[in-house]
């Protein structure tokens, strides 16, 4: 097998202990790395005065991770900046929240430039480069720039926006250009890759052929749909083991008997989680008869504080949860529990098992994998109901989930009142037909997708252990 070279932004490496707490997409990018011998880059997430370039190698469950820290203005201008500031509402359709600062610009393409310089010497001759997310767009050009012609693949972890919205971004042209350095470009959805190929079309005279290649100015790349999976099998095992079954014991005896809607997200505007409390509230309004009889949990764990529109989102879901509970709870019944604070994987799948109704609303999501996730952990012969945004790129693997509009109140609330009182046999359908998709087009399904995309010449097929 061809060694493997990952880099991201976040690099979170496997850790010794149970499978329990780590996300699926480490464990099987961790798989892959392992057999391969290959090696995991990017940022720590630390900080240093002046960026050196040195790198900290360290093996984690077999694997090997390289990450660097980066300079305070790289921070502020590459990642909170063009990353998070600039192309995150942009790709999310949210174009009036994104900032256009040329200094964002720079600090983007000065990190591109040294995570190339830096990743350079680690780069042997027939390694496979696996470039992840919007943060590194350029990577792949800075990478050749410096004479790389190994295979180097991308994937792009939320969506692509449509032309129309895409011109908005002062360098559009450069930044989509710059893909045409790589090999294979992957997207979760149709949708995405369809607004990726109006764009090179229509902007970029680019020439798209049958067989899924662009050839762009004598460069050809392959664009492929591949939607990410999550390990439904090992999950549902997760969520029949010792710490899922205590905490869906605790869920259960604190619900007391009443209805759980569960939510878990990001504390990010576009999770839709202002408009899912409005929907809620709406629920409480116009079906009395279910006030003190179900309740909003809503997991939100701040993310990328150091940026305003966070910083907002969090304040006016203070606000909402806040009036929710003031206008309708009663001195035994809390209509909605908020909590600031994230959980691992195996205690979420406890508290996913012991809900009547998953509520994943993004107003624009890449895929979504709370929703795969909330499916997976479920009690076969009591299972709960997915209630999903059209909106998020999970909705078109997931066509049993009951599929709502995030933006109207009303659509939130009749699935709500839908969900909470559907029959048991439609919601065992309903859950075996989404458990059957995701057992189907799993993580390890996606991996060895793309990487035939990356190397079409293997035949070997990774194995999560
Ligand atoms: C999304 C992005 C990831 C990112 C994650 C968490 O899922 O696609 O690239 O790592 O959010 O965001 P953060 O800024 O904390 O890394």
């Amino acid at each position: 097998m061809k060694r493997l070279i990952v880099v991201s932004n976040r690099v979170s490496p496997p850790s010794e202990e149970e499978s329990g707490n780590q996300g699926g997409l480490t464990l099987a990018l961790s798989a892959v790395l392992r057999e391969s011998n290959g090696i995991w880059f990017g940022w720590s997430g630390g900080e240093t005065e002046t960026y050196t370039g040195n790198i900290n190698f360290q093996k984690s469950a077999g694997v090997t991770t390289a990450t660097v820290d980066l300079e305070p203005q790289d921070i502020h201008e590459y990642y909170d900046g063009f990353a998070n500031r600039t192309l995150w509402p942009l790709f999310h359709y949210r174009v009036s929240l994104a900032e256009f600062e040329r200094g964002f610009v720079d600090g983007y393409e000065r990190v591109n430039t040294r995570f190339a310089e830096t990743l350079l010497p680690l780069i042997t001759e027939d390694d496979l480069v696996w470039v992840h997310d919007y943060h590194l767009i350029p990577l792949g050009q800075r990478l050749r720039e410096r004479g790389v012609d190994n295979r180097i693949g991308f994937f792009l972890h939320i969506p692509w926006p449509p032309m129309r919205l895409m011109v908005s971004l002062p360098n559009h042209q450069e930044l989509v250009e710059s893909l045409f350095a790589y090999d294979v470009v992957g997207f979760h959805t149709e949708d995405w890759l369809d607004s990726f190929l109006d764009y090179v079309r229509a902007q970029m005279d680019a020439e798209i052929r049958d067989d899924g290649t662009v050839v762009w100015r004598g460069r050809t790349l392959r664009a492929v749909v591949c939607p990410i999976g999550i390990d439904a099998r090992a999950y549902a095992e997760t969520a029949q083991g010792e710490t899922a079954r205590t905490m869906c014991r605790q869920m259960q005896a604190s619900a007391d008997g009443r209805g759980m809607i569960v939510g878990v997200d990001r504390l990010d505007y576009s999770k839709g989680l202002q408009e899912r409390f409005l929907g809620y509230e709406r629920l409480l309004a116009t079906r009395t008869e279910l006030q003190e009889q179900v309740f909003l949990l809503q997991i939100a764990p701040p993310s990328r504080e150091s940026v305003q529109t966070y910083q907002e989102i969090r304040a006016s879901l203070d606000a909402l949860s806040g009036r929710i509970n003031g206008e309708f709870a009663s001195v035994e019944w809390v209509p909605v529990r908020y909590v600031n604070k994230g959980y691992p994987r195996d205690v979420l799948a406890g508290i996913y098992r012991a809900a009547k109704v998953g509520l994943v609303t993004p107003l624009r999501d890449g895929m979504n994998l709370v929703a795969k996730e909330f499916v997976a952990a479920q009690d076969p012969e009591d299972p709960g109901v997915l209630v999903l945004s059209h909106f998020a790129g999970a909705a078109a693997q997931m066509p049993e989930a009951v599929l709502i509009n995030p933006y109207s109140p009303e659509e939130i609330a009749d699935a709500l009142a839908h969900a909470l009182t559907m029959p048991l046999a439609e919601r065992q359908a309903r859950w075996r037909a989404l458990m059957d998709g995701l057992l189907e087009e799993d993580v390890t399904w996606w991996l060895g997708q793309f990487m035939a995309a990356l190397d079409p010449g293997t035949t070997e097929t990774v194995e999560l252990a």
